[in-house]
């Protein structure tokens, strides 16, 4: 049983294994991707439910353009589809859209689809969702440096008022609180490039099940994991119980 009164305020989510999902059914990879963004649809679903505040979904990375370039077509196209399919049930849900990443070097469908989505869901105030896409962690932490240097250079900022909150505001993440639970499927045990500032104290759950199988069950089962663990931020389990 969930406890409502101790739920993680943010929840981040590396989708993975459609590839493999697809192989042991014998078809191609673009099989698994396109039973994946079911998986996705049911994971939203189930968190705006549970009124997670924050839910960020780990869609594309910067290093997944290396892949066959008929497969990051393919993940592109899904995602135009799969935003014009999920735009109502948005709305509905109240759910409000972000991205995370360098948007601008997504093909110019992709990205018009995706702005477009997020300003017909920014008025909504339940659940943040946000898609990581063509989002890399040390993309996000080289550019925020650059800027950063920039704004010392200029005499906008001291080097010596460079804080954590300088650096908070400076990354594509600035108006979400930490990461507090960290979910990847498919039995692979890594982070893969993703939110490596923002995951500094989360828990981390890995789930042997492939992403397109993966489901409300499962993912209340990450949760229930997480609410069993003591999160000691450094101090001692005896100064948290008093
Ligand atoms: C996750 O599944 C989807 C993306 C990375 C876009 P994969 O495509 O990585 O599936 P596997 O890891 O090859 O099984
Ligand atoms: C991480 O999965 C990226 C996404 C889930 C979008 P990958 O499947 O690309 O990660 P690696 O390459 O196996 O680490
Ligand atoms: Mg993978």
């Amino acid at each position: 049983m969930i406890d409502e009164t101790n739920l993680p305020k943010h929840i981040a989510i590396i989708m993975d294994g459609n590839g493999r999902w697809a192989k042991l059914k014998g078809k191609n990879r673009v099989f698994g991707h396109r039973n994946g963004t079911e998986a996705v649809h049911k994971v939203v679903e189930a968190a705006a439910r549970m009124q997670i505040e924050h839910l960020t979904l780990y869609a594309f990375s910067t290093e997944n353009w290396n892949r066959p370039q008929q497969e990051v077509s393919t993940l592109m196209d899904l995602l135009i589809r799969a935003l014009r399919r999920e735009l109502n049930k948005m709305v509905k849900n109240n759910i409000q859209l972000k991205s995370i990443g360098d948007i601008s070097k997504l093909p110019t469908e992709v990205e018009k689809e995706l702005i477009d989505t997020i300003n017909k869901t920014r008025d909504n105030d339940g659940m943040i969702l946000t898609l990581a896409l063509n989002y890399g962690a040390r993309q996000e932490l080289t550019q925020a440096m650059q800027q950063i240097a920039s704004k010392v250079k200029n005499n906008i900022i001291s080097p010596e008022n460079v804080d954590e909150t300088i650096i908070n505001k400076h990354l594509y993440t600035q108006n979400l609180p930490s990461v507090d639970l960290l979910i990847r499927t498919s039995g692979e045990q890594r982070i893969s490039n993703f939110l490596l500032w923002q995951i500094a104290y989360a828990e981390l759950y890995f789930s042997e099940v492939l992403w397109p199988d993966f489901n409300e069950k499962h993912f209340e089962e990450a949760i229930t994991s997480y609410q069993k663990r003591e999160r000691r931020f450094g101090k001692t389990s005896e100064q948290l119980i008093s």
